[in-house]
Formats: structure tokens, C-alpha cells, sequence
């Protein structure tokens, strides 16, 4: 028979485990379908109300993440999102674009973006400030700015100490108003976090944006379909160990149905349809997460089409999860394999997890270094990977049946 504290740890452990994976949703840009025309309070609206209807692993996606306060391309407008959270009860990871040509003035477009936030909460009040879950000051800036986001072309970012310096300005913003104390982050690429030279953002935030994308890592030896579930969690777990026990929260991944091949990748429903039930499935309900993305702003090949739905919100693939076979981290299950399961949290030490960790530093810095990696590195992206998933299940499987008979017991008690 299951004692009391087993009891209540299995409960206190389930809470926890569930807490990571409280938000669920997609990312939202600003721009409709043709790529062009920008959003208006409708077409968000048209978008929630569709991802409310989503019901995945008795989970619904409804939270929005977004990538700026202001409605339209200039002005300090609050973004008409806002309207459509509120009617719709979708939750907000807010954003604050701060990738700005330094000849027009970086601090002043933070400035307005704050003004913005400012606007919504004297407008709405708490029906909007009751929906936010976090500020994400920034996407992508520092990937943008990097070495390899200069070579690749990928436009204005903003370096670490902008960054910080944004997010400063935000928190004393916010001081005196209801979302005083609202978790702050950042997103940009896994690759940023596992960089020292980004440091000083990760000591200033709260939580730590994590975006990954098997696909476009042509750089890894494999970056095929098959090996995707495998990258994806060496990424993370990358990113988890390089942030110090900030949270990682995961807001941005997915995989393309059209586009062009990247290394072994290819960009089509089949390996879309896969990518979402290994890795998509694997998350939903388990971790933070806003997948990329519910309907893209640009369908129209040969442009890189990230959307699960097409411009009239038919699904590309199956979206149910209900054939999935997900592949779940191969790092949390072996720690949740130990006596508390919630040590499955980003916070992990635990031996298993530092092993991991030395296998994904050598991957990546070998891959950072060189652009090639190592034999080495490719001995140990096998051995973190290959045969932990299957091990996963098992382990989920029983705490799924500890718990449920831990909940028995609990009515018997009762
Ligand atoms: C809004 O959604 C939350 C969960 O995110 C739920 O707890 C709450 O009851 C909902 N409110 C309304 C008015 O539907
Ligand atoms: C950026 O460059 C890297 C390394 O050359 C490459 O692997 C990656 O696919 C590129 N990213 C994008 C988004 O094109």
C-alpha cells in the first residue's frame, strides 16, 4: 500500500510538472497571409478563436505570444491583439521589438513600445493585465547581430548590452503599474544562450526564450527528420545548463511544409506532420510552449511556410496528436526516473542531466568553432539521444500509473 508522503509527493510532484506546461499557444506576427497587410482586431480575433478550438493532449492553445506592442508600423497604438485576448480569454506573452537601424533611434522605438504597453493598461485595466504572462523584450536581436546571423543575412539586431539596457528601462517602467512584477524574458536562438559573450542578458531576465529549429541546422552532420527529436533536445538542454536555473521557457519551434531543403532537412507535410507529433506532442501540456506558428504571414512558395494551417485555416496535417508516438526529453525522463519526479523542472542537477551536459557542450562548441563538428561530437549526439526516448515512455507509463493509483487511494482515504 502507498504511504501518505508517497501519496502527496506523487500529487506535489504531477503539480509541478504540470506548472511547466501551463501556457500553451502559438506565436503571432502582425502581418496577414499576403505577408503585407497588417492585422487588424478581426483577424486576430478569427486567429484565437480557431486556436481556442484546438484541443491537443487535454490542452488548448490559448495563449498568443506577440512580437510588439503597436498596432501598425509606426505611433505608440497598443496592438489591436490585445482586444481579441480579451474577448477570446487568451493569454499574452507580450513582445517589444528593439531591432532598430541605429540611425533611427533603437532607444526611441523601445520608448514607444513601452508607451504602448503603457496605453493598453490605462484602456483595458485588469482584462488585459489579468491575461499577461510575461514581456519578452526582443526576438531574436542578439542571433541577429551574432557572427552567424550577419553571415546569413537575417537583418538589424541588437547587441547584449542594448538588451539589457531595454530591459532596465521596461522594469522601471512597469514599477508602478498592475503588471509590476509581470516575469520579463528575452528570445532569441538556443545558439545565443550557449554563448558566454550574452551573459549579461541571462543575469537580467527572469526567463529564458528558448527557440530551436532542427531544420535550419544544416550545419549538424544530420539534421534529418529522423534525427530532429534528438537535436531538438540537445538544444534545450544546452540551453537549460547554460542560463543557471532560469526557467527556459520554449517560444519558438517547428518544421516547414514548403521551402527548400536545409542540409538533410526537407521542407513537406510528411516530415511536418512528423516533427509535430514527435516533438510538437512531446511538449504540448508538459512545457511552456508557443509553436511557430498557427498560420503563416507568407504561404506562397517558394517562401518558407511554417504554418500548421493554410491561409483559410485548413489543416496541412493532422494536428490532433491522436496518432502521435511523441519523443519526450530524453534528459527529464531519466531524472524523473529518480525518487522525485518533479526534478524534471528546468532546475535539474542531477547526475544524468550533467552527463547529458557535457555531451551537448561538446556538440555545440565544436559546431560553434568549427562548422564542422568532431568525430567526437558525433559519438556522443548518438549516445544522448538513440535509445532514451523508448526508455521515456516506459518511465511515463509508470508514473502515469503510480499517480493513478495514488489518486485511487486518495478516495479511498476519503
Ligand atoms: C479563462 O481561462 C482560464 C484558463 O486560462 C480559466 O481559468 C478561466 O476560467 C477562463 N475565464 C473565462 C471567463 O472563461
Ligand atoms: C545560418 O547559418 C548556419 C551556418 O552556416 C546554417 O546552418 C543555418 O541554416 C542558417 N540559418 C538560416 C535561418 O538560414
Amino acid at each position: 500500500m502507498l504511504g501518505k508522503s508517497v501519496l502527496l509527493a506523487v500529487l506535489a510532484a504531477l503539480t509541478a510538472v504540470n506548472a511547466q506546461g501551463e501556457y500553451l499557444g502559438f506565436n503571432y506576427g502582425a502581418h496577414k497571409a499576403d505577408g503585407w497587410t497588417l492585422k487588424v482586431h478581426d483577424d486576430f480575433l478569427e486567429e484565437f478563436q480557431f486556436a481556442q478550438k484546438l484541443a491537443v493532449n487535454n490542452g488548448k492553445f490559448s495563449s498568443a505570444r506577440l512580437y510588439t506592442m503597436i498596432q501598425g508600423n509606426e505611433g505608440d497604438e497598443p496592438i489591436e491583439a490585445i482586444e481579441a485576448a480579451i474577448k477570446t480569454n487568451t493569454t499574452l506573452l507580450l513582445g517589444m521589438w528593439c531591432s532598430i537601424d541605429p540611425k533611427y533611434d533603437p532607444v526611441g522605438h523601445v520608448k514607444k513600445e513601452i508607451s504602448a504597453l503603457k496605453k493598453a493598461i490605462t484602456k483595458y485595466g485588469s482584462a488585459f493585465t489579468d491575461l499577461v504572462v510575461g514581456l519578452s523584450i526582443g526576438s531574436e536581436d542578439l542571433y541577429r547581430s551574432s557572427a552567424m546571423g550577419i553571415k546569413n543575412k537575417s537583418g538589424i539586431g541588437a547587441k547584449a548590452e542594448e538588451i539589457v539596457e531595454f530591459i532596465g528601462m521596461v522594469r522601471k517602467a512597469i514599477a508602478d503599474t498592475p503588471l509590476k512584477g509581470t516575469p520579463i524574458g528575452h528570445v532569441d536562438t538556443w545558439t545565443v544562450w550557449v554563448d558566454g559573450s550574452n551573459r549579461a542578458v541571462i543575469d537580467a531576465l527572469d526567463w529564458i526564450g528558448f527557440d530551436g529549429y532542427p531544420y535550419f541546422q544544416s550545419n549538424m552532420p544530420n539534421n534529418s527528420i529522423e534525427a530532429a527529436a534528438d537535436l531538438f533536445w540537445e538544444s534545450y538542454e544546452a540551453t537549460r545548463q547554460a542560463v543557471s536555473g532560469k526557467e527556459v521557457w520554449i517560444t519558438e519551434t517547428g518544421w516547414p511544409v514548403t521551402g527548400k531543403d536545409m542540409g538533410l532537412a526537407s521542407a513537406n507535410v510528411k516530415e511536418a506532420q512528423k516533427y509535430w507529433n514527435d516533438i510538437g506532442c512531446a511538449l504540448f501540456g508538459n512545457y511552456k510552449t508557443w509553436w511557430y506558428m498557427l498560420r503563416d504571414a507568407d504561404p506562397t512558395p517558394p517562401e518558407i511556410e511554417f504554418g500548421i494551417v493554410d491561409a483559410k485555416f485548413q489543416p496541412y496535417y493532422d494536428i490532433s496528436c491522436k496518432n502521435a508516438k511523441p519523443s519526450p526529453s530524453p534528459v527529464a525522463v531519466v531524472s524523473t526516473s529518480s525518487a522525485a519526479p518533479s526534478t524534471s523542472a528546468p532546475a535539474s542537477t542531477s547526475a544524468p542531466s550533467t552527463r547529458a551536459l557535457g555531451s551537448t557542450y561538446e556538440i555545440e562548441s565544436s559546431t560553434r568553432d568549427s562548422g564542422s563538428p568532431t568525430n567526437t561530437a558525433q559519438t556522443a549526439a548518438k549516445t544522448t539521444g538513440a535509445d532514451a526516448p523508448s526508455s521515456g515512455f516506459a518511465v511515463k507509463a509508470t508514473i502515469g500509473l503510480v499517480a493513478a493509483q495514488a489518486i485511487a487511494v486518495a478516495f479511498f482515504l476519503l
